[in-house]
């Protein structure tokens, strides 16, 4: 196959199949021209997918470590599988890894805001409580400075948000938001930076970003690699939030985060999943034959990558209370009668309608376990 040929992009793409319990591997190429993806089936050399329109399928969605769907099938995109596509794609689609440090946790929402305000993709993202080793580890090039313990400390001080983030020369473009190091010199040089607006002093000041190719990649696999790191879930008193894809996808769910925990509401736990369809039916099997859009509900689910909150709040009964503040599924029937409601506020149609909460009270850890204990590990 001759790279390149149409200005077509390609990557190596890998599909789990659950049945034989083995990833198969294709070429996946897609053709800006017209939006069209062709795939051929590595193993067996043969074409697997004529070229074709993919539903929902745009430009934006593929990058390295993207997932993307075709057929019922969720494919992760490993590699560039060309130097065309590698050379081009490598800066337009930079990653750089971002964590909101435990001073400014609390204000995640606006955060998570700002980022997506400066068109940045999240590519991934989870609430951590590191060690002293991970962040003795994660910080190893600072070992020797003055403040490395007094850093070491703040960082295993409470939770973090870690987050891989994307965008044409993400690194410096990221680290151009957060400002200046020092808090107080961001609020008089860079008074729009994040820095300026949730940090502190010189030690406690919000966030970090990655200061280069190779330490992004290093971070990166740091919080998002094959070794595990352990949520913060609580698993106690808590309530299942999901922000759906077409709610992530429009670059909402800063807002949503933002409204949850404006209306008193703790987010104990933070994640983001790239839902197979077979786990969005199991999920919402609940429903099937009582609910006329659970085919509809489980299509959306598992059309982009979603994030799941665990929410806790003062006193008991959280899920209820939540569900109500939540409000209901049909998001006209919300503006009419409950405006104050999220889905009110942020959802479109019965199936885009921003968020799943638990219905059942009795549900809400088992539906928590399933996110941040099942699919988590
Ligand atoms: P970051 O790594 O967090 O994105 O920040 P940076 O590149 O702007 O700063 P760097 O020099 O890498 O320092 C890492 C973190 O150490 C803390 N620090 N405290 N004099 C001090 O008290 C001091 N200097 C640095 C900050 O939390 C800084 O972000
Ligand atoms: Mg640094």
């Amino acid at each position: 196959m001759q790279a390149s040929e149409d200005g077509r992009f390609a990557f190596d793409a890998e599909w789990y199949d659950q049945h034989a319990a083995l990833i198969r591997k294709y070429q996946f190429l897609f053709y800006p021209k017209d939006s069209t993806v062709e795939m051929f089936d590595i193993k067996n050399r043969r074409l697997f997918l004529k070229r074709s329109c993919i539903d929902g399928l745009k430009f934006e969605d593929l990058y390295v470590g993207a997932t993307v769907n075709v057929n019922s099938r969720t494919l992760t995109l490993v590699d560039y599988s060309d130097e065309y596509t590698k050379n081009i794609l490598s800066s337009k689609k930079e990653k750089t890894l971002a964590l909101i440090k435990p001073d400014a946790v609390l204000k995640f929402g606006q955060i998570f805001n700002a980022i997506y305000q400066s068109r940045f993709l999240v590519c991934n993202a989870k609430m951590v409580r590191l060690t002293r080793g991970e962040a003795e580890e994660f910080y190893a090039e600072h070992v020797g400075k003055a403040f490395f313990d007094n850093l070491v400390r703040f960082m295993t001080s409470g939770p973090i948000i870690a987050m891989e983030l994307m965008k044409d020369g993400a690194i410096g473009a990221w680290r151009e938001l957060l400002g200046p190091t020092d808090s107080s010199k961001a609020r008089s040089d860079a008074p729009n930076s994040i820095r300026a607006m949730f940090g502190t002093d010189q030690t406690q000041n919000a966030c970090h970003g990655s200061d280069s190719t190779m330490s992004a990649q290093r971070e990166c696999n740091f919080f998002f690699g094959s070794k595990v790191r352990r949520n913060t879930a609580m698993h106690q008193g808590s309530t299942c939030c999901i922000i759906k894809p077409s709610a992530v996808d429009t670059n909402k769910a800063g807002e949503i985060m933002a409204a949850i925990t404006a209306q008193g509401y703790q987010v104990t736990g933070l994640q983001m999943f790239h839902m197979e369809k077979a786990n969005a039916e199991e999920f919402f099997e609940v429903y099937k034959g009582v609910v006329a859009e659970y085919i509809d509900m489980v299509n959306e689910l598992s059309s982009g990558p979603c994030i799941v909150l665990e929410v806790t709040g003062q006193g008991d009964n959280i899920p209820t209370k939540f569900r109500e503040f939540v409000g209901p599924a049909d998001p006209e029937i919300a503006r009419h009668l409950r405006p104050n409601t999220l889905r009110a506020k942020f959802g479109h149609t019965k199936i885009n309608n921003a968020i799943h909460c638990t219905d059942l009270p009795e549900d809400g850890a088992l539906e928590v376990e399933y996110f941040f204990r099942i699919l988590s590990d």
